[in-house]
């Protein structure tokens, strides 16, 4: 094994790189050759063993994982026809997650890497993210605005070549999938919350009641627990409120300043394109808002598809290539990180 960074006996084009994710609620395994190409990409989603609970139970979710693990990592060979020594790095999400969840991804990512002699490559989860673009538009360009909203963080990040982030902004608070299940836990709409309000939304008026947009035009940072507030009151205060119209009403609010923000963002730091991630990415107003404003803007949007946008595992084989590149192979003593953040240059 070689520590130097750059040796390309592993990233070349040609080399596969396993990816294993077992963040949070998906056990995920894929292969992804030269950082680019999806041999095979299999996500087993636990949502039936949470949604009864109204939310990941994280004892329930390590469980889980431990059984699916296997069966997942072989399919995914399977799908890409593969055998182990056809793998020329295994890489694993080490953070930010749960730590049962992520210790069994990246238990198992290290056995396998020691079992085929190859490399282990940490994975930071939001960096993956950031990268599901690249698997979709291999011809993005830097520099490049995305907007990173999931159910645990909702960001602007600059990203000016592989490896190379600024963070623009960040919330203050919840995260904008986070206000989105807690809304919809609240409204009786059951979990996932984003899908459901994203359906129960389209029956309803978007301009019904006008939710605050918090810090509209206060820098690039979001904040929304003042609107989860906001919701909760409104709802107390009128009972009879038609709950499509609150999930409706609620939705703009959140995109809007999404949308605000991204655009601000793209506008401010000169970026050629902006690019939506993370699973609220695969919101239907979003992505419609978003598309508008960038072709208003002249700007190039890229938005991944649905699979894309939420926990999978080609994200992380993708990052994991280029990580492989830029630092070489992570010590196999290696732990995970549950509050993990995304290594970013000064401002
Ligand atoms: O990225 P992700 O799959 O997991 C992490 O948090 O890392 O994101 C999950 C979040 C959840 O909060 C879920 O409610 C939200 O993404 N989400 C959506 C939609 N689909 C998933 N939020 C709004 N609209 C959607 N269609
Ligand atoms: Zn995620």
């Amino acid at each position: 094994m070689v520590d130097a960074p750059g040796d390309d006996r592993w990233t070349n084009a040609g080399s596969v790189v396993l990816g294993i994710e077992t963040s949070c609620d998906e056990t995920a395994a894929a292969c992804v050759r030269g950082g680019g190409d999806v041999l095979s990409s299999v996500v087993s989603s636990q949502v039936d063993l949470h949604a009864r609970y109204g939310g990941v139970v994280p004892e329930i979710a390590s469980r889980a994982h431990n059984e699916l693990i296997i069966p997942v990592t072989a399919r995914a060979l399977f799908e890409a026809g593969l055998d182990g020594e056809d793998v020329d790095a295994v890489a694993a999400t080490t953070g930010p997650g749960l730590i049962g969840a992520l210790l069994v991804g990246v238990s198992a990512a290290k056995a396998l890497a020691l079992a085929w002699d190859v490399p282990f490559i940490s994975v930071n989860h939001l960096e993956a993210h950031l990268y599901a673009g690249f698997l979709e538009e291999p011809e993005l360009k830097f520099p490049l605005v995305v907007l990173l909203v999931s159910g645990g963080h909702t960001m602007l990040v600059l990203m000016e070549d592989h490896g190379r982030y600024r963070l623009l902004g960040q919330t203050l608070d919840d995260a904008a999938g986070e206000a989105f299940d807690k809304v919809a836990r609240f409204l009786g709409l059951g979990y996932p919350g984003g899908p459901a309000i994203d359906s129960v939304a389209m029956s309803g008026d978007p301009e019904a009641i006008r939710f605050p947009r918090s810090m509209m035009d206060d820098g690039l940072d979001f904040s929304f627990s003042g609107l989860k507030t906001s919701v909760v009151n409104h709802v107390r205060n009128n009972p009879s409120v038609s709950t499509e119209d609150v999930a409706a009403s609620f939705q703009a609010a959140v995109v809007d300043v999404l949308v605000a923000k991204a655009r601000r963002a793209a506008q401010q730091h000169g970026a050629t394109a902006l690019a939506l991630g993370g699973g609220v990415a695969a919101n239907s107003l979003l992505r419609e808002q978003f598309l508008t404003a960038c072709t208003e803007d002249g700007m190039h949007a890229f938005l991944p598809s649905r699979a894309m946008c939420t926990d999978n595992a080609a994200m992380i084989a993708s990052a994991g290539w280029y990580r492989l590149r830029l630092d070489g192979p992570t010590s196999l003593d290696c732990g995970a990180d549950p509050n993990l953040r995304l290594s970013t240059l000064p401002a």
